[in-house]
């Protein structure tokens, strides 16, 4: 039976079935959980979590909570809590969600070094397409170097390398795009734990992921609007060909493969060249695809209007639901935070500013650089302000929270100003 209590009346062997907040205000990815340390009390207490509900089939009820310390912790439990009960019974998989997500380097500091790994990865793409286009064989030597340089800036900040996947150049749209596929799948396979051998594969395939489309007809791949059946057809093959290219290269893992061939099959089945379903795909396709789709979203196309970045997190929401692996797409969601790095937001207090860092526990309080005081008035000096500042000193309210996400150009707010350079 479900029996919503206070937080004050929680005890040690209680399950936690739900909470007052989403998920999305808490950094616990699901809401079941069974209460086996105090830490587990004190960390929902630090959330603000005041009122929840407890399963008493599952666990010990209020009447009969425990006088003594309770059961042993085991480590295991945590893991197994937040990765069993997803939507759609995927299983439990091997991800090392403890690992740990300190920053060694500021994101100011890291964000230089940053530049020069993107600069490279795109040399390194470019030529990498070219050869393609031309038939020519590629050597994956110097992609390694470029994948390895972006895995060391990730692990350094795991914020920088993204933050600057906000720039989409239309005219080289596969070649940018590559390179955001990869950054964005490199974050997030940071995020669940991946170890570097893994983290290669993973980055060679979603760099080349699309590659194929090198012999894919420019008639089709660059025809503004709705491709016609066989068209489609056609434009479906490029996971093949990626695949293929990838297939001749020396050095190149199985794993990094998988990726290039299976980065459009889709969690629940719906997806092409063979409609693999859960975990038929590979773990690391499963992390491309949500990265590819991210990009591909909010990038301006021959025949559709971006997405801004809060419309494109959502989506991937929505999408955990059918064609995700959900533990990813939330994942995902945390490693960008709902409203990404560049995001232009109205607050309650109605002052418009640039989202400039994410809160990776507290994904709807990230810092925002505030630039104008409301819709008519500019700040003499923007200022940044830290979104989890309390109301007044011990206060549970939040001195500002984000009201809306909203148009820079309706502001004539320039964006770029406030955020780092980002050299193509
Ligand atoms: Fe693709």
């Amino acid at each position: 039976m479900l029996k919503k209590i206070l937080i004050g009346e929680l005890t040690l062997g209680m399950v936690v079935e739900k909470m007052d907040r989403s998920w999305l205000e808490h950094p616990f990815l699901t809401n079941r959980k069974k209460i086996t340390t105090q830490a587990h009390i004190e960390r929902l207490r630090e959330y603000n979590i005041t009122e929840l509900y407890i399963n008493t089939d599952m666990g010990l009820d209020v009447d009969a909570g425990p006088d003594g310390p309770g059961p042993e912790p085991d480590p295991m439990i945590e893991v197994a809590d937040t990765l069993a009960p997803t939507p759609d019974g995927a299983s439990p998989l091997p991800v090392n969600l403890a690992a740990p997500l300190k920053e060694e380097i500021p994101f100011h500091v890291e964000i230089e070094a940053a530049k020069v790994a993107q600069k490279e990865a795109h040399t390194v793409v470019n030529e990498v397409l070219h050869n393609v286009r031309m038939g020519k064989s590629i050597e994956s030597g110097k992609a390694v170097k470029a994948v390895n340089h972006m895995i060391d800036s990730i692990f350094r900040n795991m914020d920088a390398l993204s933050s600057l996947t906000r720039i989409k150049g239309y005219d080289e749209y596969t070649f940018v795009h590559s390179v955001n596929v990869c950054v964005l799948s490199l974050t997030l396979g940071r995020q669940l734990g991946l170890d570097r051998e893994e983290l290669q594969s993973l980055g060679i395939g979603a760099m080349l992921h699309d590659a194929g489309k090198m012999k894919v007809p420019p008639a089709i791949l660059n025809k503004p609007g709705k491709l016609t059946d066989v068209e489609f057809a056609e434009m479906k093959k490029h996971a093949l060909y990626s695949a293929e290219v990838l297939e001749r290269t020396e050095g190149i893992t199985d794993e990094a493969k998988a990726v290039a061939m299976q980065h459009h099959e889709r969690f629940g089945g719906t997806g092409y060249p063979d409609g693999l379903k859960g975990e038929a795909i590979s773990r690391c396709a499963q992390i491309a695809a949500i990265a590819d789709t991210y990009d591909a979203m909010t990038t301006t196309r021959v025949y559709s209007r971006p997405m801004t970045p809060p419309e494109g997190i959502r989506r991937i929401f929505e999408l955990s639901k059918t064609d995700f692996n959900p533990v990813f797409a939330q994942r995902f969601i945390q490693c960008l935070g709902i409203y990404p790095i560049g995001t232009t937001v109205q607050l309650d207090t109605s002052e418009i500013g640039i989202v400039v860092s994410v809160n990776h526990d507290k994904v709807l309080r990230p810092k925002v650089m505030l630039v104008c005081k409301d819709e008519r008035r500019r700040m003499p000096v923007p200022i940044e302000v830290d979104l989890t500042d309390p109301a007044a000193p011990d206060s549970p309210k939040f001195r500002r929270t984000i009201a809306r996400p909203v148009d820079p150009a309706q502001f004539a707010i320039e964006v770029d100003l406030y955020l780092p350079k980002v050299a193509l």
